[in-house]
């Protein structure tokens, strides 16, 4: 039971490692979420900093979901439940990270490292779809959501086992509530689109 927990906590501690705040402070000395639309995380690093320092945001948002998995997976005595909880918890640690007065981003990097890890093909055909929708309309938002919304049905299509749809269900419905000013944004039409000059702060 400790090592259960043990595995949870540190994928949490894990998760709440913001790179898009330490990136920012080290390469402008800035705090991210002072800047564009206030959000910590690649999609907003892009817009303040540029494209170099928002894919090593992104690859390393994404490599801590990874992680958090392989955690589950090591210390969880082949319970697929552990990888999930290890994986919602690394998430959660990047959406309210102890390490930054719990301020920080909306997880999708993060999910797309779990979801990757636990189901690849799913998350790969979620990810065209996404990248795609993001090409065409140039908001990362609509994206992230698309990918949030197509997990479940990917991992359904592909017949995986029935822990791996809750996951995608629940870590989609995750990226739901983070993205609900992003929603109202949207629906208003003043969402934020990539390659638009600074962001309006959320
Ligand atoms: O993953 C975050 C993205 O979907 C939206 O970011 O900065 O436009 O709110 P942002």
């Amino acid at each position: 039971m400790l090592e259960q927990i043990f595995a949870v906590v540190s994928s949490y501690l894990l998760g709440s490692v913001s790179f898009s705040i330490l990136i920012a402070k080290w390469v402008k000395g800035i705090d991210i979420r002072q800047h564009g639309s206030g959000n910590a995380g690649a999609t907003n690093t892009l817009r303040v900093l540029g494209k170099g320092p928002a894919a090593g945001v992104f690859l390393l948002d994404v490599a801590k979901g990874v992680a958090a998995v392989w955690i589950g997976q090591w210390l969880g005595n082949g319970n697929v439940w552990m990888t999930v909880l290890c994986g919602m918890a690394a998430v959660t640690g990047h959406n309210w990270p102890i390490w930054f007065r719990f301020k920080g981003g909306k997880g999708i990097a993060t999910t797309i490292g779990v979801m990757a890890t636990l189901a690849f093909l799913p998350a790969l055909f979620a990810g065209i779809a996404a990248i795609a929708v993001i090409a065409l309309t140039r908001y990362v938002s609509l994206g992230s959501l698309v990918f949030a919304a197509l997990m479940p049905v990917f991992v359904a299509l592909f017949g995986l086992r029935e822990e791996l749809l809750w996951t995608s269900l629940l870590v989609g419905l995750y990226a739901f509530v983070r993205h609900r000013t992003n929603i109202v944004k949207l629906a208003q039409g003043k969402e934020n689109k990539l390659g638009g000059k600074k962001g309006v702060p959320h």
